[in-house]
């Protein structure tokens, strides 16, 4: 089949389409636009670098992309290719014109927000997500679908489901969404959503310019390799998309018999589809296999089991003992790879019972350091949950675990746990781990005396870290692990202030440069205390002065106003002072509503972000908010006078620990949100009504 001459006419017809709908609003000074991004319409914005944003805007563009002729060459189907993808995204924006939420009502996703992609930002990075797969048409065999869909997620590969998959999918029962890396983007045109987001991660991940094409088409190329599986007959409109997953440089794999075009591959065989695009997309695997039963990876870390869907739990609502523990022992007490289960197994419980569970973790190596024992005791959290069917939450004898009935069935059982922990354990920490064995107990006599054991480890642990200040040590480190797509940046790591994303504290980055002395984390010894109010140590100068290549010379970093740290994107709220300079705001991710700045998080963070100084504003992991260390410079905790109503009820113990300690307790009520301002008036109006501390400090500037 004649796959250019297909694209030249399903793109016309998209063409015509969007005039059509343009025609329909009528109205030529019409905004056109979608919610949430920095990047108007992005393929718009990408290719042409126009700042088409009007009916009468667009309709220029569509008329100024031509195709000379109905031949089929490679010239005009690449024009295919770009007239369609265009075309698609002008009439999927018009529906944004028409409704706010044109797919509230359907299971399909539509326009992914920037902070969506943005929150894969470090996955893309350390390639923990080694590329995404787009399924589109209509798969004849769903069984077939299933597996290759598990097959992916087993490997850590972002899924968008196009065409009739996502219907097929939510047929099947398969969960889908963000957190699962699925996204259900639904029938047509709305496959430009997961090439807006390919498109989208090149401009904010690799700092791409407007209608910089080269650069584009150069950075899609290497990340994030995208590819299409496409199911089933491929009409006109399906090869004009085709040749717009083409010109992004992604990879398109056909189950039907076509001619072979560059960057169209035939593969009739659906079981060596993925196969086939990871190798001509040269993606490297980087999950080891855990042998289980079941499916294995990143995917099903969002997965939730629900009560009736479950066979066995443990801890949280069903109040049975539980605990996890992993300990530091000699080489002689632990013996590599063994599993021990003291109780019964699985397979001797009812459906819909709850057990006691502890999971013993014992490791040793000539490396691994007692401090390590909570930086590796936290990942068992996301090792369990990575596997298909075992649902984990929280943490020492709190945490809640889930075995699903599907899972079960499957052959899952307690002493896989095993499997996973050792196997994991292993892969990631193999410089300081050399023997694992796991010991589960599901024997509640045994459970509850091996309990207080775990407690006091527990509190000797906490002890060990309430001890931890920012003076107790000599070394703070880097984490240049975002360097790579905000260029520049570098964060320092210390005791009282962790990374900006939350994801990395001071003993995390201590194993982490012991596990890999060349990796992102370096040590910075402090050296000479330059400024011991502002936090400013020539260790800590030197280290920034290398890791922003010379830009910058010193970091404060005990101040949001002056030469503050640089941020890259994945802040899990921004700080900043308020407008009228008297106290600062604070606002995490996931709030969407305004600040009373008048700007939003995600306008915020597109001036924050980049590996740049901006006095005044900052990101920040959000436990430093409650660090004895957070801005003193600039006041400190009590300066804080506005936050979104979530970030305050989640943190609320601790916000109101740091308060009683600061000699304050009633201020954590003094803190306005979203319900009592989201204006610089209203917010200075509720200052003065509530006496807030900041109003007798010196203004900020
Ligand atoms: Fe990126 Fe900083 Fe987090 Fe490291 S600590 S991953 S540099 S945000
Ligand atoms: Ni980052
Ligand atoms: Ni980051």
């Amino acid at each position: 089949k004649d796959l250019f001459s297909a694209a030249v006419r399903g793109s016309k017809e998209l063409r015509s389409l969007a005039m059509h709908e343009l025609e329909r609003i009528g109205n030529p000074d019409q905004a056109v636009e979608y919610p949430e991004t920095c990047y108007e319409l992005p393929t718009v914005y990408a290719w042409l670098g126009s700042s088409a944003k009007t009916v009468q805007d667009l309709r220029d563009v569509l008329d100024s992309l031509t195709i000379p002729s109905d031949e089929p060459t490679l010239e005009n189907a690449v024009l295919a290719g770009k007239l369609a993808m265009i075309s698609s995204e002008i009439l999927e924006a018009l529906k944004y014109v028409q409704f706010t939420e044109p797919y509230e009502d359907t299971p399909y996703c539509g326009f992914i927000p920037d902070k969506t992609l943005r929150e894969f930002g470090v996955a893309f990075v350390d390639d923990t997500i080694p590329g995404a797969a787009v399924l589109t048409g209509t798969a004849s065999d769903i069984d077939e679908l299933i597996k290759i869909v598990r097959d992916l997620q087993s490997k850590g590969i972002l899924i968008f489901a196009a065409g009739n998959i996502a219907d097929q999918l939510r047929d099947k029962n398969v969960q889908m969404g963000a957190k699962l890396m699925l996204f259900p983007t639904g029938p047509g045109t709305q496959i430009i959503h997961a090439i807006n987001f390919a498109i989208r991660a090149a401009l904010s991940f690799g700092a791409i310019g407007r209608g910089c094409e080269e650069e584009l088409v150069d950075y899609l190329s290497k990340r994030p390799k995208v590819f299409v599986l496409s199911f089933g007959e491929i009409d006109e409109i399906a090869a004009a998309a085709a040749m717009a997953a083409v010109i992004n440089k992604a990879a398109v794999i056909t189950d039907q018999d076509v001619d072979e075009i560059p960057g169209v591959l035939a593969q009739s065989n659906s079981s060596k589809m993925v196969q086939a695009a990871i190798e001509l997309r040269d993606i490297i695997v980087n999950l080891a296999p855990v042998d289980i039963p079941v499916a294995y990876g990143p995917a099903f870390e969002g997965e939730s089991i629900r009560k009736p869907d479950t066979y066995l739990e443990a801890g949280g609502s069903s109040k049975t003992a539980v605990f996890e523990l992993l300990r530091m022992r000699g080489e002689a007490e632990v013996e590599d790879g063994r599993i021990t289960l003291i109780g019964k197994d699985v397979s001797e419980f009812e459906e819909g019972s709850a057990t006691s569970l502890a999971i013993l973790v014992d490791v040793y190596g000539k490396k691994m350091q007692e401090d390590f024992e909570s930086v590796l005791e936290r990942r068992i959290h996301l090792f369990l949950n990575f596997a298909q069917g075992i649902w984990h939450t929280g943490q020492r004898n709190l945490n809640w675990i889930r075995l699903s009935k599907d899972a079960v069935s499957s052959g899952v059982s307690l002493r896989h746990f095993g499997n996973i922990l050792i196997t994991k354990l292993k892969e990631e920490f193999s410089s300081i781990v050399s023997r694992v064995q796991v010991t589960i107990i599901t024997d509640e006599e045994e459970v509850r005396r091996r309990l207080p054991e775990a407690l006091e480890r527990y509190a000797a642990r906490d002890a060990r870290l309430a001890g931890l200040t920012d003076e107790s040590v000599d070394r703070f480190f880097t984490c240049g692990l975002c360097s790579s797509f905000a260029p520049g940046h570098i964060c320092i790591i210390m005791p009282e202030r962790l990374g900006l994303c939350g994801a990395i504290n001071w003993l995390d980055a201590k194993a982490a440069q012991e596990i890999d002395p060349h990796g992102p984390n370096q040590i910075i010894l402090k050296n000479e205390v330059i400024d011991s109010e502002k936090g400013q140590w020539s260790g800590v100068n030197d280290a920034v002065y290398e890791g922003s290549n010379h830009k910058l010379e010193r970091v404060n970093t005990y101040s949001m106003m002056e030469d503050p740290m640089t941020s890259c994107g994945c802040f899990e709220v921004i700080i900043g002072m308020t407008s009228d300079m008297q106290a600062v705001f604070a606002v995490n991710r996931e709030y969407g509503g305004m600040t009373p700045v008048g700007m939003k998080f995600s306008t915020l963070a597109g001036s924050v972000g980049g590996g740049k100084q901006t006095p005044g504003f900052m990101g920040i992991g959000r436990k430093y908010l409650v660090s004895r260390k957070f801005i003193p410079a600039d006041g400190g905790f009590l300066r804080i006078a506005w936050m979104p109503k979530d970030l305050k009820e989640s943190m609320r113990e601790q916000l109101q620990e740091r308060a009683e300690e600061l000699g304050v307790p009633d201020f954590v009520d003094k803190i306005a949100d979203e319900t009592i301002t989201t204006d610089t008036e209203g917010l200075i109006n509720w200052m003065t009504e509530v006496n807030h501390p900041a109003l007798s400090m010196l203004p900020l500037l």
